[in-house]
């Protein structure tokens, strides 16, 4: 059984970019934790926007930068939206519950989750954007468990539609 798996996608724009966290978020059938990283303003909140439109939800997804978490609702399912980048210390961590929010939530996709001071769950999918130009951004996928590798092989699969 594949426990790892890691896999580079490009996309070319914008909504490239939103529809490859929409492929994603479609294949998110059960909870899951979804580091995401990247420097600022190369499209970890446009990643998260698509992953909200594969679980169904027409809510307008922004960066909860000063509130820390946002939750969006569609049916059953839950996307818990963390953007950690205020985060400087662990006690600011400890002060919005963060163990709490990683226990009960459904899907939860975390901004800036290296500032999470490595408290990640072992099972995970990390994600990281890399611009290579204005508008070009090579997207990693890391599956750390044998769902997350599932997961993985349906984003490969699904994202051959793009090109
Ligand atoms: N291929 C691309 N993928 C994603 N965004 C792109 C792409 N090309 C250009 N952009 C632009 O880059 C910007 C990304 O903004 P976004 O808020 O998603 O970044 P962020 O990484 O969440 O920023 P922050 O670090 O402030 O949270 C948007 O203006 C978007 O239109
Ligand atoms: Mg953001």
């Amino acid at each position: 059984m594949v426990t790892e798996r890691h896999v580079t996608l490009v996309t070319s724009d914008t909504e490239e970019t939103r529809w490859l966290g929409r492929v994603l978020g479609q294949a998110l059938t059960g909870a899951m934790f979804i580091g995401v990283r990247g420097f600022l303003g190369v499209g970890k909140t446009v990643f998260v926007k698509g992953i909200a439109d594969g679980l169904g939800m027409s809510d307008d997804v922004t960066s909860p930068t000063y509130t820390f978490v946002a939750q969006h609702h569609a049916g059953r399912r839950c996307l818990t939206h963390v953007d950690l980048y205020r985060i400087s210390q662990v006690d600011d961590l400890e002060s919005i519950g963060w163990l709490d929010l990683i226990l009960e939530a459904d899907v939860i996709a975390v901004e800036w989750v290296d500032r999470a001071d490595q408290q990640v769950p072992d099972m995970r999918i990390d994600v990281e954007l890399v611009a290579s130009s204005s508008d070009r951004r090579h997207i990693s996928f890391w599956g750390h468990g044998a769902m997350a590798c599932a997961i993985i092989d349906q984003v490969v699969a699904g994202q051959a539609d793009i090109s």
